[in-house]
């Protein structure tokens, strides 16, 4: 087989990628080690930046987005019980949209179905070869037959335990990491969200966020331990942990029930340099890593893919190089202000030092935040999502 550009992985970064490059002719076929169904049933991203509103728009997958997805014009915080709002509305202009990544995930696999675009799930030892040289092929095993792909590019969008960044020798890449020591233990419920907008909550028994997915179905996180097994968390020993954490109105608020799905995300930031080898580009989670206070992870692999889209079109349309030349450095200077803005929300937010000496900066800074417009304004710009 032969074509375009080979990308590997079907989560948002590859699809969207695949969706916006059909738009412009370019042919591509996606390689995804797992089923269909099982890519839809992680539940992850909840919050999306009107860029990739925007982007998602472009590829023709945005009807749904717009139909179904909640408009959230601020955000509050509460901090041990009192709850403080920061409208983006007024600092910014700009609001967020709340859409799940599974209905993203969906929509995206619709659109591709519906133009007769190939993806090749249950795809087995995929391997990159030759992308320093001028063919590079992608093989993989399917259907119990080995299948090679022939192509002009290769675009790694397979996550962070993908096959991709791993293919490139050692010397020509340069990792960056920050490893917290905790995670997110998340539950979906279908119960109605304790407050129209997300609560950040920063507490002495440890971060929560009360998030939603639609108005009768919630997303909540505690912070927990990375040692914690999931099995031992029945969803009543969920609710009594996030309980004692919320204000007086969200405790009367909070309505629960049963999960209907139940996990934990380890807390990691994590970069990698630079993004492009030869003709293989990463793109999405496959190159950097955010913990996912801010959000940002999605909409980096949104705007990844964005960058990414553009250059390769440029190449094929206008012969140019430009693009592909520059994508590297433009992605990375997007990465590094989410990296930031990421690692200074997990910092603000969670119980991650028992120095009281940490504790007493966290709340100043909280302060801080809730007083001046700048600090406000500041947060505000970057939750939105900053200007390309
Ligand atoms: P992935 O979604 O990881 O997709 C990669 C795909 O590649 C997968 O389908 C995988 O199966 C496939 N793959 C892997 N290896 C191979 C291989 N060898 N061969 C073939 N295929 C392979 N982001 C936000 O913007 N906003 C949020 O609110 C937000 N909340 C989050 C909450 C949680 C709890 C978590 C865990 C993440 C959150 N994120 C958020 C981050 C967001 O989910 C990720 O950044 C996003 O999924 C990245 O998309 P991706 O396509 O780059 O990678
Ligand atoms: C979510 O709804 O899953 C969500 C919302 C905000 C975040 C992270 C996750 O910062």
């Amino acid at each position: 087989m032969r074509t375009q550009v080979a990308i590997i992985g079907a989560g948002p970064a590859g699809l969207l990628l695949g969706q916006l490059l059909h738009k412009h002719g370019i042919d591509n076929v996606i390689l995804e080690r797992q089923t269909a169904e099982h890519v839809l049933g992680r539940v992850r991203a909840g919050v999306i930046e009107q860029v990739t509103v925007d982007l998602l728009d472009e590829a023709g997958v945005g009807a749904r987005l717009h139909a179904d997805g909640l408009v959230h014009d601020g955000v509050q915080i509460c901090v041990d019980g009192v709850r403080h709002r920061l409208s983006f509305k007024e600092l910014t202009g700009k609001t967020v949209m709340v859409y799940g990544q599974t209905e993203i995930t969906k929509d995206l696999m619709d659109g591709r179905a519906a133009v007769g675009a190939p993806t090749i799930y249950s795809a087995h030892d995929v391997a990159l070869h030759d992308f320093f040289g001028q063919k590079p092929r992608v093989t993989y095993r399917a259907g119990g037959k080995s299948h090679e792909i022939a192509c002009d590019f290769i675009a790694g969008c397979d996550g962070f335990h993908g096959i991709s960044r791993k293919s490139v020798p050692a010397s020509a890449i340069t990792a960056h990491e920050r490893v917290y020591p905790l995670g997110w233990l998340g539950i979906l419920s279908d119960t109605p969200p304790v407050s129209e907008e997300l609560i950040y909550v920063h507490h002495p028994l440890g971060f929560a966020l009360c998030s939603m997915r639609t108005p009768t179905r919630s997303r909540y996180y505690i912070q927990c331990s990375l040692a914690e097994d999931i099995e031992s968390w029945v969803d009543e020993r969920f609710w009594e942990e996030i309980r004692p954490r919320l204000d007086d109105e969200a405790r009367e608020r909070l309505v629960t029930g049963p999960s209907i799905e139940k996990s934990i995300a380890p807390l990691r930031s994590f970069v990698a340099e630079p993004m492009r080898f030869g003709r293989l580009f990463l793109a999405g989670d496959a190159a950097h890593i955010v913990p996912p206070t801010g959000a940002k992870g999605l909409n980096l692999a949104a705007s990844d893919v964005r960058y990414l889209s553009q250059a390769l079109v440029e190449h094929y349309a206008e012969k140019s190089a430009a693009g592909l030349d520059h994508y590297s450095e433009r992605a990375l200077a997007r990465v590094w202000k989410a990296e930031r803005f990421s690692w200074w929300m997990t910092m603000l937010l969670h119980r991650i030092s028992e120095n009281p000496f940490d504790q007493k900066l966290q709340l100043a800074e909280l302060d801080y935040l809730f007083r001046s417009k700048a600090a406000a304004t500041a947060f505000a710009e970057n939750y939105v999502g900053l200007p390309y």
